[in-house]
C-alpha cells in the first residue's frame, strides 16, 4: 500500500495556469510560497490576505478559517491559504491576484487603459515579473527567477566589484537584460498573450541594480560617499534591449533614492503611502542591503546599511535558501525544540525565519549568551537532527540584526527620538519572520502588534507606476522629491550605535532561564527530529 505521506498531488492555479506538484501533509503555503504568493500576516491566519477559492477538490477548514471566513465564503470554497494542508488534486483560483492593485483590503483606484503592462521587481538575489492586463489590473501571470547575476556575487558591493572588472559592467549588464526579456516571453506564452500588446515595463531595484541594468558605471558606488552617477528614471526602448516585443514599448527604470537606497523603496513608498501618513511610520526591507525608511507626511527619511546575507541564509555553515528541507520555524514546547521544515521531507538546512527563532530560542534557554556566545560544551548546537549552528553563524546573525537595529535608530535620532506608530516589513523574509523572535533577538526593537509584513512592496509599487508611467500624476515624482537619503556611513556616530546594538537582549524571563534544568540541556544536545509537516 502507498504511504500517505509519498502520495503526490498536483495543484493548478488560476489564472495564471501552473501546474505544482505537492505531496500529501504539505502545508498549501509551501508550494504557494515558491510561486510568488505573499502570505501578509507570515501565515497566522489573520489577515485573509493569502485567501484562495477552490474550485476543484478538497481543502479542510480549521478554526482560524471558521473565524475569518463567512459561511458564505467557505460555502464557497474559500480558504485561508496559509491554514490549509495538501490532500488531494486542487484547482484553486488566488485571490490575491484577481486585481493587482490592492494596498490591505483596499482596491487602489486606478485609470484602466488598453493592453498590457509588466511589473518587473529586480533584486539582488531573486526577480519577480508579473504580466498585467492594465484594463483591469488584472495579473495574468508571474515568473520568479534567481538574479543570474548571482554568479558573480550574492551581495551589491561583489556585484560592484565584478562590473569594474574589465568587461564586467556589459557581462552583468546583458545578463540581467537576457534574463528579464526571457521572463518577459515566458509570461507572455503562460498567459497565451499576444508580444504586441505589451505597452510598458515598468521595472524597480536598488541602486546598483538599477546602474546594472541601465549599463550605468558604478565605480562610484564603491567607494565613500557611495553616490550613484545618474540614478534619475532611465527609460529605454525594447528594441534596444533586444526583447521580443514591439520595438517602441518602453522599459522604466524608476529612480533611486539616494546612495544605495533604490526605486524599489521608491514603490515601497508608493505602496505603502507613508508620504500620505500622518502618524511616524517606519518601512524596512530586510534583505542583503538593507533599506529603512522613517517619515511620514511631513517628510520621509531614508538610509541603507549592509545587513549581508544571513537573512537569506547565506554565509551560515547550513544556511540556506526558503525552499524545500529548510528549517523555516523553531519553536519551543515544553523545553524541547520543535522545528518545521519546507516541504515534507528532512531538514537540510536553515533559512532566515528559522534562524532568527532558533538564536530567540537559544537565548530563551540560555544556549546563547546576550553576547552571543554559545554555552554548549562543544561551542556548536544541534537545533535539530542534521542541522546545527555554529558560534560564526550567530555572529553573522549579530551583524546582520545590528545593522538593521543601528540604521533605524540613526533614523529615529533624526526624529528626535520618536518611535513608529507602524513598522511595514517589506520582502521575503520580512513576510516570514516571526515578529517575536524578530524582537527577542534585537532585530525589530518593537511589539509584534506595531509591526507589519507587508509582503512585495516593490512588485506593488512598480505595478502601480504602472498606471501612472511618468508620474504624469505627479505620484513618485512629487514623492521622491521629499525624500531625503541619509548617509550612515558618514555619521560618525553609527560606529557606536551600531556595536551597541551586536548584543542581543537579555532573557525576557530571568526565572525561566535560572530553571533552564540539565534534563533540557541533554535534550538541546540531542534533539527531536525535525517535524516537516508543520
Ligand atoms: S491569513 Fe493567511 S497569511 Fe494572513
Amino acid at each position: 500500500m502507498a504511504n500517505r505521506e509519498n502520495v503526490t498531488h498536483r495543484i493548478m492555479l488560476r489564472p495564471t495556469g501552473v501546474e505544482l506538484r505537492a505531496s500529501s501533509g504539505t502545508p498549501l503555503r509551501d508550494p504557494l510560497f515558491e510561486q510568488g504568493v505573499e502570505f501578509p500576516c507570515g501565515g497566522q491566519g489573520r489577515c485573509r490576505g493569502c485567501r484562495v477559492q477552490v474550485l476543484e477538490g478538497t481543502a479542510r477548514v480549521n478554526s482560524e478559517q471558521q473565524e475569518r471566513l463567512s459561511s458564505e465564503e467557505l460555502a464557497a470554497g474559500w480558504r485561508l491559504a496559509c491554514q490549509c494542508v495538501v490532500e488531494g488534486d486542487l484547482v484553486i483560483e488566488l485571490r490575491q491576484w484577481d486585481a493587482a492593485i490592492l494596498a490591505d483590503e483596499t482596491p487602489f483606484a486606478f485609470k484602466p487603459r488598453p493592453g498590457l503592462g509588466v511589473a518587473v521587481d529586480v533584486g539582488t538575489t531573486t526577480i519577480v515579473a508579473q504580466l498585467l492586463d492594465l484594463a483591469t489590473g488584472r495579473v495574468l501571470a508571474v515568473r520568479t527567477a534567481l538574479n543570474s547575476q548571482a554568479r558573480y556575487g550574492g551581495d551589491v558591493m561583489s556585484r560592484v566589484e565584478f562590473a569594474l572588472s574589465p568587461s564586467g559592467l556589459q557581462e552583468l549588464s546583458s545578463l540581467v537584460r537576457r534574463q528579464i526579456g526571457a521572463m518577459i516571453n515566458q509570461l507572455l506564452f503562460a498567459a497565451n498573450a499576444p508580444a504586441a500588446e505589451v505597452r510598458d515595463v515598468v521595472l524597480v531595484g536598488n541602486t546598483v541594480m538599477h546602474h546594472l541594468f541601465c549599463g550605468i558605471d558604478v565605480e562610484p558606488l564603491s567607494h565613500y560617499p557611495f553616490v550613484g552617477t545618474r540614478d534619475g528614471l532611465e527609460t529605454v526602448s525594447a528594441a534596444y534591449l533586444n526583447w521580443e516585443l514591439p520595438p517602441d514599448t518602453a522599459a522604466r527604470f524608476l529612480p533611486c533614492l539616494g546612495g544605495f537606497v533604490g526605486s524599489d523603496i521608491l514603490a515601497g513608498l508608493l505602496a505603502t503611502r507613508i508620504g500620505e501618513s500622518e502618524s511616524l511610520v517606519a518601512l524596512i526591507d530586510l534583505g542583503t542591503n538593507g533599506e529603512i525608511v522613517l517619515g511620514n507626511r511631513e517628510r520621509v527619511l531614508c538610509a541603507s546599511t549592509a545587513a549581508g546575507p544571513a537573512f537569506e541564509g547565506a554565509r551560515i555553515s547550513m544556511g540556506m535558501r526558503a525552499s524545500t528541507g529548510a528549517i523555516s520555524q523553531v519553536t519551543l514546547e515544553s523545553g524541547r525544540l520543535q522545528c518545521h521544515v519546507l516541504g515534507k521531507t528532512d531538514a537540510r538546512g536553515i533559512c532566515g525565519s528559522g534562524l532568527v527563532d532558533a538564536v530567540a530560542a537559544g537565548l530563551e534557554l540560555g544556549v546563547i549568551q546576550p553576547s552571543g556566545r554559545f554555552t554548549t560544551a562543544n561551542g556548536n548546537w544541534n537545533v535539530c537532527a542534521g542541522v546545527s549552528l555554529t558560534q560564526k553563524d550567530i555572529r553573522e546573525l549579530q551583524l546582520a540584526k545590528a545593522a538593521i537595529a543601528s540604521g533605524l535608530a540613526m533614523l529615529r535620532e533624526r526624529w528626535d527620538g520618536a518611535d513608529p506608530a507602524r513598522l511595514y516589513l517589506a520582502g521575503a523574509f520580512g513576510n516570514y519572520v516571526n515578529r517575536s523572535s524578530a524582537q527577542r533577538i534585537g532585530l525589530i526593537n518593537y511589539p509584534p502588534d506595531l509591526v507589519q509584513p507587508a509582503g512585495n512592496t516593490a512588485l506593488l509599487g512598480a505595478k502601480l507606476a504602472l498606471f501612472s508611467l511618468g508620474g504624469e500624476d505627479g505620484s513618485y515624482t512629487n514623492l521622491r522629491s521629499r525624500v531625503q537619503h541619509v548617509g550612515l556611513s558618514a555619521d560618525p556616530h553609527f560606529q557606536d550605535i551600531f556595536v551597541q546594538q551586536l548584543n542581543f537582549p537579555e532573557p525576557s524571563n530571568a526565572a525561566a532561564k535560572a530553571s533552564f534544568s540539565q534534563m533540557q540541556l541533554r535534550n538541546l544536545a540531542d534533539p527531536s527530529p525535525a517535524r516537516s509537516a508543520g
